[in-house]
């Protein structure tokens, strides 16, 4: 496990970037207008990159939620990650793949596949390519983890990111989504959500509303599951392509 250091300063939001905010070519607005500097910026990629942070963001949760993802699939298997993760997940999701399998990891954020990389090099069974998760073309895969990407999309690229990962796997083959869900009624975390959504996640909301299944054009070819975590803040969504 990588030891989490202490985090020094916090940069400002801006720090690293082009002083005049250009639009990046082939990086969606929403991510460099939302998220620009969580995502786009090395200087907060370095404060943001710890199992220490992204257990904190996730109120304690995150190393279940891993787990309850990366349990999903099989030693040996062809799995598809959709987007990049602070922290250790996609070298705890390599470690579950084996030797024996493939791990290929996407991210339309050239900074966060450089970075992801770095923490892959021991892995050969890792590849890793720029690519945005609503048009990746791939297919055949085993598996496909889809990692607190769907609450910080707009509703047009859910439906796209959603349609693209069902269409990605064979049959038998399953798509996991693990994201944020309504929690229940007297959830004490329920109003500090609803800030934080409001402050910083506006695409986040949607999942307190819609079942991610409902953004699935053709839903009923695929068998859904979900179970539900922490007071139902959280959700793991798994939808399995129907034949064999
Ligand atoms: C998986 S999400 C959020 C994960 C979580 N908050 C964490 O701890 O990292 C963050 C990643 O999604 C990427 N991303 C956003 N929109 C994307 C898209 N359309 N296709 C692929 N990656 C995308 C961002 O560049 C970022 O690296």
């Amino acid at each position: 496990m990588p030891q989490a250091k202490p985090i020094e300063s916090v940069p400002p939001a801006d720090a690293a970037l082009p002083r005049a905010a250009e639009p990046a070519p082939g990086i969606p607005r929403y991510l460099q207008e939302t998220y620009r500097w969580a995502y786009l910026s090395e200087a907060w990629r370095r404060v943001l990159d710890r199992p220490s942070v992204v257990s904190a963001i996730l109120w304690g949760n995150a190393n279940r939620l891993m787990e309850a993802a990366i349990a999903e699939f099989a030693p040996g298997a062809h799995v598809l990650q959709t987007a990049c993760v602070y922290g250790d997940f996609s070298p705890r999701l390599a470690r579950r793949v084996g030797a024996g399998g493939r791990l290929e990891v996407i991210d339309v954020a050239p900074l966060q596949i450089a970075n992801c990389r770095r923490k892959l090099s021991a892995y050969p069974q890792v590849r890793l390519r720029v690519v945005d998760a609503s048009r990746h073309d791939g297919e055949g895969y085993d598996g496909v983890c889809c990692f607190f990407l769907l609450h910080e999309v707009p509703e047009d690229y859910k439906h796209r990111i959603v349609d693209r990962l069902l269409a990605s796997v064979r049959p038998g083959g399953k798509v996991v989504f693990v994201d944020y869900h309504r929690p229940r009624r007297n959830h004490p975390l329920r109003p500090v959500m609803r800030l934080v959504f409001r402050r910083l996640e506006p695409y986040a909301n949607a999942l307190w509303r819609r079942e991610i299944a409902s953004y699935a054009a053709r839903a009923s070819d695929y068998a859904w599951r979900k179970e539900t975590y922490f007071g139902g803040l959280y959700q793991k969504t798994v939808a399995v392509r129907r034949g064999q």
